[in-house]
């Protein structure tokens, strides 16, 4: 059975930087406190009416196309993870194939909050071990802003916008996705969730006056959870691979809080050379931070290294993968 191995790795970020010192001016918070507390020293926002999640996944995907010379026809499957769909239907990913151009193959969405990305590359890795599709591209993408209280310091320094693509294609040298865990746990919905605008609570007068459409976060608790369990999930599939700490060339962390990195990173026993971090100039983007990271470290990579990506989430939702890079 081939094996899904990424073969090329695109990303974007607008243009506009929300930096620690206009926060500064926005709510009662200083840059000492936001560094310190989650590492974070800025982060692009996407501006404009009628800007998306789709504008900045398409960005993504046709930089990708372009750099690895594929068509937008050649693309057999595309998959979008987002926790800011543009619309509620139709879904994010039909919206991007249709503004790079690709048409009548299957694209679909996945929402796993911030471990989106990481559910969307193992659902897009089946396809192409079962032998189905050849070229599959899996996509994050979030405007987190769109649904950020600018009021709120306990979240509103915490995310920025982004996007990330990666291509799958049939492998059969030994590299790839070698392995992946997703897991949720729904008893987690409460600490970290958008309440309005679903059909539970459809917009109206009072889920706006409630400001329910805005993240809520009980960010001790998430944080409580997010450093067991990533940690947790990321020991799993180092056991279960043989893996020990020095096997590892990178840990590809979801970037949700510096001291969260820092204790998964501890417990794998991997340094911190060795830990992709993005998140001083992004922030959280969400389902985009795994994607961007690899982006952004692209050219340290080499044939055969050994990446364990990791992500937590809201859900709650969590998970790994074990990745032999193929070029
Ligand atoms: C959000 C987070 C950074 C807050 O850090 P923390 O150390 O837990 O801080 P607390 O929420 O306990 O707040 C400590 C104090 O700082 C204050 N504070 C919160 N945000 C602040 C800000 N932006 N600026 C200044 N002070 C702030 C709080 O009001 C609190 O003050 P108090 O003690 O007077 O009540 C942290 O909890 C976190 O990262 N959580 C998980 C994030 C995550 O992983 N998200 C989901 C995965 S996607």
């Amino acid at each position: 059975m081939s094996k899904a191995a990424i073969t090329g790795i695109h990303g974007y970020v607008p243009d506009y930087i929300l930096t620690n010192a206009e926060l500064e001016r926005m709510v009662d918070t200083n840059d000492e406190w936001i560094t310190s507390r989650t590492g974070i020293k800025e982060r692009h926002i996407l501006k404009g009416e009628g800007m998306g999640s789709s504008h900045m996944g398409s960005k993504a995907v046709a930089g990708l196309l372009e750099k690895m010379n594929i068509k937008p026809e050649q693309v057999d499957l595309l998959i979008c993870a987002t926790t800011t769909p543009d619309y509620v239907f139709p879904c994010t990913a039909n919206l991007i194939c249709d503004m790079v151009g690709i048409r009548n193959i299957g694209s679909f969405d996945i929402q796993a909050a911030c471990s989106g990305f990481l559910y969307a590359l193992t659902i897009g890795t089946q396809f192409i071990e079962t032998g189905k599709y050849r070229k599959v591209i899996v996509v994050g993408a979030d405007k987190m802003s769109a649904i950020t209280d600018y009021t709120d310091r306990t979240t509103c320094v915490l995310f920025g916008d982004g996007a990330g693509a990666v291509m799958l294609e049939p492998n059969d040298e030994g590299v790839g996705v070698l392995d992946s865990i997703i897991k949720s746990d729904g008893s987690g919905q409460n600490h970290l969730l958008q309440k309005a605008g679903g059909s539970r609570y459809p917009p109206s007068h009072e889920t706006v006056e409630k400001r329910w459409h805005y993240v809520y976060q009980d960010g001790p608790s998430v944080f409580k959870f997010a450093v067991k369990n990533m940690a947790d999930v990321s020991a799993e599939i180092m056991e279960r691979n043989h893996l020990s700490g020095s096997d590892v060339a990178w840990l590809v962390p979801h970037q949700a809080n510096k001291r969260i990195i820092d204790a998964t990173a501890h417990r794998m026993g991997i340094e911190s050379d060795r830990v992709m971090l993005n998140i001083h100039k992004y922030g959280n983007t969400t389902a985009a931070t795994i994607p961007l990271c690899l982006f952004d470290y692209e050219s340290q990579l080499k044939k055969g290294d050994n990446l364990i990506m990791a992500a937590f989430g809201g859900g709650f939702t969590w998970g790994a993968a074990y990745i032999k890079w193929a070029y």
